[in-house]
């Protein structure tokens, strides 16, 4: 099975290159300055020529809160990249392989997200996402994987624990907002499992995320507290930072429709986290 993978310079199509070359599987991992998935004739070119068995995005624009202002900037990568992908991928009869977001939904459902339930973005970034979901079903059939996932941390700078860090080289006290609730998701495990489920041959829409949640707060405390890093940890609203985009209140999502199809039980999050 031979794999594009674009995006390939972030978290996840970093952990998608160390997998399928320790898997020793034939692919092609492509960076933002290699392919440019909002461009057209760059992507059908090169899936045409290479013609790989299997598209992995795992290109995004994932600055919620720039999304705000850079709004063409961010529906060229989240909505019209991946249709660019599944139109190129449709003509070499390619399986795409995508993902979206947690912040599809708006956050004040009193239980976890199912593939079931109704999205409604509250950001721009969270509409670009929801877009590029729409247009990949339009295009391909069936021939198609969605996985939202929420919370990635892996190897790079775009997620919370890189910017916890970052925060806490210079702060004795930090805020963190205790009213935002998801679920960590590593990228290890989004590998593994997206690579499970090629295997089984499913498609669809998946929530790929491991077991349980957490607010911000928590688990800040608890990677300071496995980092043995000792500052004043201050629970608070996250409406404090007035930041340009709205974030749902609970955004956790379900993954047992992942779960049965697959034939296993996911750990916790909090389990895998203590792992990494
Ligand atoms: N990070 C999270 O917390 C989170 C949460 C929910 C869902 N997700 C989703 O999970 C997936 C993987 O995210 P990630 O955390 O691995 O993101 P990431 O680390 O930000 O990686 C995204 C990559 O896409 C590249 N890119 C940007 N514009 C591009 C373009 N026009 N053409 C090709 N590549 C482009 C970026 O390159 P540059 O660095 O050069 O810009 C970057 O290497 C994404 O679909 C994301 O929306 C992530």
């Amino acid at each position: 099975m031979r794999f594009l993978v674009v995006g390939a310079g972030g978290q996840l199509g970093r952990e998608f290159s160390k997998h399928l070359s320790l898997q020793g599987l034939e692919f092609l991992a492509l960076k933002r300055s290699d392919l440019d998935v909002s461009r057209f004739d760059d992507v059908y070119r090169l899936v045409r020529d290479y013609r790989p068995k299997v598209v992995i995005n795992c290109s995004a624009y994932n600055q919620v809160d720039l999304a705000e202002t850079e709004v063409i900037k961010a529906f060229s990568v989240n909505a019209v990249g991946p249709y660019n992908l599944a139109i190129a991928c449709k003509e070499v009869k390619a399986r795409l392989v995508h993902y979206s977001t947690d912040y599809v939904f708006d956050g004040t459902k009193q239980g976890l997200y199912t593939e079931e339930d109704a999205p409604n973005p509250l950001s721009q970034y969270g509409k670009s996402k929801l877009l590029g979901e729409e247009l990949i079903k339009q295009v391909l059939e069936d021939s198609y994987l969605i996985f939202r996932v929420s919370w990635v941390y892996g190897e790079g700078t775009q997620n919370f624990i890189y910017k916890l860090l970052q925060w806490a080289k210079d702060r004795e006290v930090l805020h963190i907002a205790f009213n935002e609730v998801s679920v960590p998701t590593y990228t290890g495990f989004i590998v593994e499992k997206t690579l499970k489920a090629l295997d089984k041959g499913l498609h669809g829409l998946y929530h790929l995320v491991p077991r349980g949640y957490t607010s911000r707060y928590e688990w800040a405390k608890l990677a300071l507290k496995l980092l043995g890093i000792n500052k004043l940890l201050i629970p608070v609203q996250k409406e404090i930072f007035n930041l340009p985009a709205k974030r749902p209140d609970f955004s956790a999502m379900s993954c047992k429709k992942i779960e049965k199809e697959l034939g296993e039980e996911f750990e916790e999050w909090m389990e895998l986290f203590k792992q990494v």
